[in-house]
């Protein structure tokens, strides 16, 4: 039985990835399966928070007590609906990985093989995470970075970046770690401590996270 540490509290919290549109039949999309998002979740709602939970497409289906589903498809959509409920939010959690950029146009109708090359032009989406930091007020803000090279360097750039109180580092280059495995390897930084943390499942995970989080907000 797990302690309801987080009795009282909202957390907001991202998952999955965005499709971004091409045209009626194409997207731009990435590899995420949502499970990460949804291991918060579960383990957030064990501990008694009300959860609301954004997630782009995912075939993952929460459980648990008090937990809010918002299906969203693409990075607009998710920032719309982050943001209408981001006031009343006292930790927010963005695991999602959202697509960078977004076809600038969706074409209406099939877009039909012919020539031997096609360019679709993109353009640049809003990032949501760097707006929940610049709209902060008491929030607790938690961010993800999915790094390939640079790792501690490029999330503790986020971390600034984003105006955020806490980040969790993954890189594609530790095995069983990041996308789809149920599996994670992660490192933890705030302004002033970095810890670091076994390969786990992504429910474990999802408690070391939350632990860290309840160490900062509850000292
Ligand atoms: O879903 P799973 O298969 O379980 O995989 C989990 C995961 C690998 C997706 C997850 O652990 C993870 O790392 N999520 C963040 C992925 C990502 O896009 O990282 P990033 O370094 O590109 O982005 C940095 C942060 O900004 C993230 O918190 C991201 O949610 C946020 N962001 C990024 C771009 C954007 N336009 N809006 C955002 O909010």
């Amino acid at each position: 039985n797990t302690k309801k540490t987080l009795e009282g509290k909202t957390i907001l919290i991202t998952a999955g990835p965005t499709y971004e549109a091409i045209d009626p039949v194409r997207f731009i999309g990435n590899h995420s399966s949502g499970k990460m998002g949804f291991s918060l979740a579960e383990e957030a709602s064990k501990r008694g928070a009300k959860v609301i939970l954004i997630s782009g497409p995912s075939s993952e289906k929460p459980i648990g007590k008090n937990i809010e589903l918002h299906k969203v498809t693409s990075a607009k959509e998710m920032l719309a609906k982050v943001f209408e409920f981001y006031d009343t939010v006292d930790i927010g959690i963005a695991s999602a990985a959202v697509a960078d950029y977004a076809p600038k146009e969706v074409a209406k109708e099939k877009i039909k093989k012919s020539d031997d090359s096609l360019t679709i032009e993109l353009v640049k989406n809003p990032d949501i995470l760097k707006t929940m930091g610049e709209k902060k007020t008491r929030q607790f803000l938690v961010g993800f970075a999915l790094e390939t090279q640079n790792e501690e360097e490029n999330a503790k750039a986020k971390f600034e970046k984003k105006n955020l109180d806490m980040i969790v580092l993954n890189s594609l280059r530790d095995e069983g770690a990041g996308f789809k495995n149920d599996t994670n390897k992660i490192k933890i930084f705030t302004s002033t401590e970095k810890k670091e943390f076994d390969l786990k499942s992504k429910e474990d995970v999802a408690k070391d996270i939350l632990d860290c989080i309840e160490a900062q907000i509850l000292k």
